[in-house]
């Protein structure tokens, strides 16, 4: 008699390029993945050759302000500056209703994109710590079907706002995950070199994780990842640190980054750029020609250091546009990167994929038996092509539970002298 499990997905593509495979969930986790297994699911889903993929991990965003856009008023000038003063005027007038509210309805955008593990950046440098609650309650409510990090981020700078370090320790203490900071917004590079250190020491004394926004500057001499990665391999914190943004390296000497990238390499430290917010916030000083701003990307990845994309923002005081979609990040990141061989295609999924779930430590991610079943069937036959269309989600499974479907792409085609195509493939 043939065996049965929960669940099989048949004929399906996999990032790593193997194709015609049946997967096997059973009890929430992946059981098995072969060519024609043997088995007869309760559940049996037909891929259709459909790539089936690991859940989409977002390394960097900001749950507290996202899907805030207009409030109180838009960015005119839409930079960096003026969205940090926007979000300064909107700060005392933010509630925890509506905060919760508009994370959640984020989070449910997220997991129709099968996006379903977040590390969310959370400001501290309000007394109330009023976001810290919130986004602790919403982590709580999300847990069942999505990862949530949150990560204590003194947005006005450690040294340079007068409660930030109690804030921050406060927040660790009610229970956010991982220590953040902003060393390039501190009032001199001396002080951001200092709150690197406080921060990096305070982290190894607590046993967290550290990632930093570092650097979000077209200045090459804001070289705080330096440092970052001089305390991080001090105090062998390998592999639990990350620098988000880091876009002053796009414009530093190239001599100074062949000696910067052993470094961070040496120390374990991953960068997470963020395409959609470095190319449309960098370079706004330059006339013409004007840089990218983005970090050094395939640079990074050849150095051997871990690189994730980063969302970021979605509608908010710094990025009026987004909507959840990782394949949208890694799209922006591969043409900003100039990314276009295959490997380097293929690394810009994973860039939205396993990167991430490394840099955030998440246990039990990927599609080897023994994993979590949490996965994404896409409407693309590989990584590729996936980023190429922004691919729909035609399934998405957390603990082998589908919690959001959506249609094939498909358009009915009338065009005069030709036959009608009902079920044209975008
Ligand atoms: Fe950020």
């Amino acid at each position: 008699m043939e065996a049965t499990t929960d669940i099989v997905i048949r004929n399906a593509s996999l990032p790593d390029g193997r194709r015609g495979m049946d997967l096997a969930i059973a009890d929430g986790r992946i059981a098995a993945v072969d060519a024609a297994l043997p088995l007869r699911g309760a559940q049996e889903i037909d891929a259709g050759g459909d790539l089936v993929s690991p859940p989409f991990v977002d390394a960097h965003f900001h749950m507290d302000a996202t899907l805030s856009y207009g409030l109180p008023r838009v960015n005119q000038s839409g930079t960096l500056l003026e969205g940090i003063a926007l979000w300064g005027e909107l700060k005392p007038q933010l509630t925890q209703e509506a905060l919760v509210e508009r994370a959640m309805r984020y989070c449910d955008w997220a997991v129709a994109r099968g996006l379903l593990a977040i590390r969310t950046h959370v400001d501290v440098c309000d007394d109330r710590l009023l976001a810290v609650e919130a986004l602790l309650e919403v982590q709580r409510r999300v847990a069942p079907y999505l990862d949530m990090q949150l990560v204590a981020f003194p947005q006005d700078g450690l040294l340079r706002s007068p409660t930030a370090l109690a804030n921050l320790k406060r927040a660790i203490g009610m229970g956010v995950d991982v220590v953040g900071g902003i060393p390039h917004f501190e009032r001199t590079m001396a002080d951001g070199a200092e709150s690197v250190r406080i921060l990096c020491e305070f982290a190894a004394e607590q046993g967290l994780r550290v990632d930093m926004h570092c650097d979000e500057s077209d200045d090459p001499l804001s070289r705080h990842i330096e440092t970052l990665a001089c305390h991080s391999h001090r105090l062998g914190l390998h592999g639990r640190v990350a620098g988000s943004h880091l876009t002053s390296m796009h414009s530093m000497d190239n001599y100074y980054v062949s000696k910067l990238l052993p470094l961070m390499k040496e120390a374990g430290v991953a960068a997470i750029a963020n395409p959609l917010i470095n190319i449309t916030l960098q370079g706004r000083h330059d006339s013409y020609p004007k840089r990218r701003g983005m970090t050094r990307v395939p640079e990074l990845i050849a150095a051997g250091i871990d690189v994730a994309f980063g969302h970021d923002c979605v509608m908010d005081p710094w990025y009026s546009l987004g909507s959840g979609d990782m394949l949208e990040v890694a799209h922006m990141g591969l043409h900003v990167a100039q990314m276009t061989g295959q490997d380097a295609m293929r690394a810009c999924y994973a860039a939205v994929t396993e990167a991430p779930a490394r840099i955030l430590g998440l246990e039990g991610y990927g599609l080897a038996p023994g994993c979590h079943a949490d996965l994404v069937l896409l409407d693309a036959a590989s990584p590729v092509e996936a980023i190429r269309l922004r691919a729909a989600r035609r399934l998405v499974m957390r603990r082998g539970k589908i919690v959001s479907e959506s249609p094939r792409a498909v358009a009915r085609l009338s065009l005069p002298g030709r036959p009608e195509l009902a079920d044209f493939r975008l």
